[in-house]
């Protein structure tokens, strides 16, 4: 078949995301590559009761056509969760979305003209890179160190071009685990508003802390109409109900809403007051200490697995929450030739770091998720992955 696809397409499929997926549907290799949280943690029984409660005591209204913008109460408990959090928003300023790659997608549909650039950090998460590919936008790669962006150097490039917002994943960050510091924060917060360039937060690990003192939002931080901000229900209940929030200045969650009668009309009515119930009914942040105690433990034999295994001349993060370590292999390496060699002599697999950069680098990076394997696991794939990297450095 011949079809003539609009021009985006040719951005939206990358083969190095396609063959992700396919491998971790193998089921006889150790997969370090998704990025899926540990289906252990979905509180399966709490939200069978919460969904029965609701259809009960609701009928018919739960299952009814309801406001784009989310379904009220909720958007209320998230206001003053959000608060608690040191976020000052109300209702109004908060919009339910299906997950937060819909509001990541909605910003990029609602502010890319063709050949906008973009600000992000160098890795980023490449899912969204993805959506604003697709608006056929540019990047403006911001490079990294340990403390996360390098903001003096974005506010030196700044100077010469303009980016249309800054994207940035500054807590436990998909793909490298690193968490922008304090102080970075405060300043990238008033770069956007001195500036008046939008920036949005995007925040899903950042109540996954294993360690480490809290480092407040940049939205909080920032308390600046240019700060948006958006979460997710994906890493702390379960990412199947595709539940999350966008918060920012009512004007641009008007703009936001409006996007979203257009695409889905509303996020799953049912589910957000499923949702609801569930965390009325019970302690989220209960809930989210036992993710935090089964990723800690992986994340430490994750660690030890390493140090024991990797040779000395490779390097990787020390996250202190979320789902992924960094690694860095030494210059002459490459992280996708190594990845065919532990697919076929070794049974594990790793994302490898290129997709991630948009400035066509990172060939000798790779990322490791410790959220969905078990303790055993981590240790012998570590130890398997350890012995082909003895073999090819
Ligand atoms: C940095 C980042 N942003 C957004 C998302 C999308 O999450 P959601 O399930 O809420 O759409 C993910 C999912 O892995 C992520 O890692």
């Amino acid at each position: 078949m011949k079809i003539d696809w609009a021009d985006r397409v040719a951005t939206m499929e990358d083969p190095a995301v396609k063959m992700m997926l396919k491998i971790t549907q193998r089921t006889d290799i150790i997969s370090f590559a998704g990025g899926l949280p540990s289906a252990k943690t979905f509180p399966v029984d709490r939200l069978a009761a919460a969904y029965t409660a609701v259809l009960e005591e609701q009928g018919g209204a739960a299952l009814q056509y309801s406001l784009a913008e989310g379904y009220p109460p909720l958007r209320e408990l998230l206001a003053r969760r959000l608060g608690r959090s040191g976020i000052a928003c109300k209702p109004e300023n908060i919009v339910i979305t299906s997950g937060s790659q819909q509001a990541i997608d909605f910003i990029g549909r609602l502010l890319l003209n063709p050949g906008d650039l973009i600000a992000v950090e160098n890795p980023a998460y490449l899912a969204a890179l993805q959506p604003f590919r697709s608006y056929q936008a540019s990047f403006l790669p911001v490079p990294m160190d340990n403390e996360g962006m390098d903001v003096d150097a974005l506010a030196r490039q700044v100077k010469k071009v303009r980016p249309k917002f800054i994207y940035v994943n500054p807590t436990f960050q998909n793909p490298t685990g690193i968490t922008l510091s304090l102080e970075r924060r405060r300043r990238l917060g008033e770069l956007a508003a001195s500036q008046e360039i939008l920036l949005l937060e995007d925040n899903p690990y950042g109540e996954l802390r294993f360690g480490g003192a809290d480092i407040p939002s940049i939205k909080s931080l920032a308390d600046s109409d240019w700060a948006m901000y958006t979460g997710t229900f994906s890493k702390v209940i379960a990412p199947g109900l595709r539940v999350g929030w966008f918060v920012a200045h009512p004007e641009i969650a008007a703009k936001v809403t409006a996007a979203k009668q257009l695409n889905d009309i509303l996020t799953n009515s049912l589910t957000q007051r499923a949702l609801h119930r569930l965390l009325t009914d019970n302690d989220l942040d209960a809930h989210i200490a036992t993710i935090i105690g089964q990723y800690r433990r992986q994340r430490d034999a994750m660690l030890a697995a390493l140090a024991a295994y990797f040779p000395g001349c490779v390097s990787w993060t020390q996250p202190e929450g979320g789902m992924f370590i960094w690694v860095t292999l030494p210059s002459g390496l490459d992280a996708r030739e190594l990845l065919n060699k532990a697919i076929d002599e070794e049974k594990v697999a790793f994302v490898p770091g290129t997709p991630f950069h948009t400035d066509g680098g990172g060939h000798n990076t790779f990322r490791l998720s410790f959220a969905n394997t078990g303790e055993a696991e981590i240790a012998s794939g570590i130890a398997r992955l350890g012995a082909l990297l003895a073999r090819n450095v």
